[in-house]
């Protein structure tokens, strides 16, 4: 049970959360806000926030590196940099290779990478000279091996080796950065998905060894537990948060040694 002493309370912290209004932001900052937090939401546009209880907004496209460093340094010299800041805006639409052209890798890789490196940076920086701060990315199992989507995943397991450099470089600042990667998870990614096939979601379990894709919440309280005290040992990891995909290969184990 939590009380207001746990390790895993955020009570008085200061967490902004990209991407705040989508189907897992939206989790994030009710876990956030349960949790004690006071919350500050970035999105591309202010209607994606409405209905949240939000300390303060910042609106930028990710997809441009520029005015989103802009929009963060803005916030940071008007109300100072917030105890995490967890980075989780993120957009694909190329499923497979076949899709790509030079056009689509550089918008998925600005959005996905170059972006959320405009964002953080210079909270990192500010963060560093405080001498505290905690990080989380919100990457994918894509990182971790290829399940489509190529340059998402290209800008995915960009995030792990730019979280890795943060752990490194930014320790002795007080500054921990870590990564977690979803497996699928039902949200407004998968709307486009749905509505070209609706029984998308029956070839999706069988690849899952818990039966079904995560929730949105769960997700949400892992960052939870890397931005609190009950994670202070805890820096440059990876975890997946994915219902067991990535721990081995279930329709192998199924079609070809249980003969299913
Ligand atoms: N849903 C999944 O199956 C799944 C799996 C693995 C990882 N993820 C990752 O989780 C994160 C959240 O995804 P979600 O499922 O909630 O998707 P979502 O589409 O519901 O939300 C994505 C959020 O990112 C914001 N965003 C998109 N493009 C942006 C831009 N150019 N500038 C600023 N903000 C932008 C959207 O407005 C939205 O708030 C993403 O990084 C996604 O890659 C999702």
């Amino acid at each position: 049970m939590t009380t207001s002493n746990s390790p895993f309370r955020l009570d008085g912290k200061t967490v902004l959360i990209t991407g705040a209004g989508g189907g897992i932001g939206r989790s994030m900052v009710e876990a956030f806000l349960a949790a004690g937090a006071s919350v500050i939401g970035a999105d591309r546009e202010a209607a994606m926030l409405d209905g949240l209880d939000l300390a303060h907004q910042i609106l930028c496209d990710q997809g441009d590196p520029k005015s989103t460093r802009a929009a963060i340094e803005g916030h940071l010299s008007q109300f100072g940099v917030p105890d995490a800041v967890v980075s989780n805006a993120g957009f694909t639409r190329a499923e497979v290779l076949e899709h790509l052209d030079d056009e689509i890798w550089a918008s998925e890789l600005a959005i996905n990478l170059n972006g959320a490196y405009a964002l953080t940076d210079p909270i990192i920086k500010a963060m560093a000279e405080r001498g505290r701060g905690r990080v989380v990315f919100i990457s994918s199992v894509n990182a971790l091996g290829h399940y489509g989507n190529p340059a998402y995943s290209a800008a995915k397991a960009g995030l792990v080796a730019y979280a890795k450099a943060i752990a490194v470089e930014r320790g002795g600042h007080g500054v921990r950065a870590n990564v977690i990667c979803p497996g699928s998870v039902r949200t407004p990614a998968w709307d486009h998905r749905l509505e070209a096939d609706p029984t998308l979601l029956d070839n999706v379990l069988p690849h899952y060894p818990l039966g079904r894709m995560v929730s949105p919440l769960e997700v949400a309280n892992a960052a939870v537990f890397f931005c609190s005290e009950a994670a202070s040992g805890i820096t440059g990891t990876v975890l997946p948060v994915d219902a067991g995909l990535t721990a081995g290969n279930l329709r192998f184990v199924d079609d070809v040694l249980r003969g299913k």
